[in-house]
């Protein structure tokens, strides 16, 4: 029987019940992280909660765990599903209260729930590549906060899915942000380039594996932000997430990416990856 956690309550999953006033559901009010399980281990974990405590100030909202109490929580829900491999989701609201749009009273409870997926790797995309799609970037301007507002991810990914694209690469203006729900790069000879850490991007954890693993490899690893035109002419595009690790994108709008072929720089960041996966466990 699967569990979900449910604040500090691992609950059978039919049983797993949200108020209908949760802030996170009537507003989107809320905060969540994504981490992908490995062998029954939660990998880059300290990062991630270190990213949820981090959204969770900036929009002011009261955590009671720590990094470490987190991480406790969480691998309990995981032995409990005997997840080997798979995912969690992990989310934080602030809590059930009247609907107002200022925050609750204080003595609000913020509302945690974590939920776990199983599934493995996905080889045959990481080997062959996938397509993706340019989209206009119509985001709100604080998309370093992993905020439980979608719409504009939802919307973007939708339009992928319509066009039988795996990602939607989204651009303000001629200026390449990020994914739907990835970081995106541009590979020019031989140099990987993406956009800076900034309100504009989400500050990704992949984004963190991959550029200790360019300058393990003597990659040069240029955070500057670069244009759709500089995207399309790209030796080699990648896209990178939680889920979906050092993705090759080979086709870019119905068009060959290069040559249309998995490119050597992002084949030796694959190979860097999956390394750091076992390294990570130590
Ligand atoms: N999303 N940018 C956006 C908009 C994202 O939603 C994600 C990940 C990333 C990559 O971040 P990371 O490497 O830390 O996973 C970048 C997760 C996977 C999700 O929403 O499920």
């Amino acid at each position: 029987m699967t569990k979900v956690l449910i604040n500090e309550q691992l609950v059978e999953e039919q049983d797993a019940k949200v108020p209908y006033n949760d802030r996170g559901y009537v507003f989107g009010d809320g905060i969540y992280e994504y981490i992908r399980i490995y062998d029954n281990y939660m990998f880059t974990a300290k990062p991630h909660f270190e990213r949820l405590v981090r959204s969770a100030g900036e929009i002011g909202l009261n955590l009671k765990y720590s990094v470490d109490g987190f991480i406790e929580l969480v691998q309990e829900l995981i032995d409990a599903n005997g997840i080997i491999n798979g995912g969690v989701y992990i989310q934080v609201t602030r809590g059930a209260a009247p609907r107002d749009h200022a925050f609750p009273e204080e003595s609000t409870e913020a509302n945690v729930m974590a939920f776990t997926k199983s599934y493995d790797r996905p080889y045959k995309k990481l080997e062959e590549g996938i397509s993706a799609v340019t989209t206009e970037d119509i985001r709100w301007l604080r998309c370093d906060i992993k905020s439980l507002n979608l719409l504009g991810n939802v919307l973007a990914k939708e339009y992928a899915a319509k066009n039988n694209a795996g990602e939607a690469i989204q651009h303000r203006e001629d200026i390449v942000t990020e994914g739907s729900s990835s970081n995106v790069y541009a590979i020019k000879d031989g140099e990987i380039y993406t956009h800076p850490v900034n309100n504009y991007i989400l500050n990704g954890i992949t984004r963190k594996v991959i550029k200790s693993i360019a300058e393990q490899y003597e990659i040069e690893f240029n955070e500057e932000v670069f244009t759709l035109d500089f995207l399309k002419n790209a030796d080699e595009v990648i896209v990178s997430s939680t889920s979906v690790e050092v993705m090759p994108v080979v086709k870019l709008n119905d068009k060959p990416v290069g040559d249309g072929e998995v490119g050597s720089i992002t084949k030796k960041l694959q190979e860097g990856f999956t390394k750091y996966i076992a390294e990570d466990r130590k």
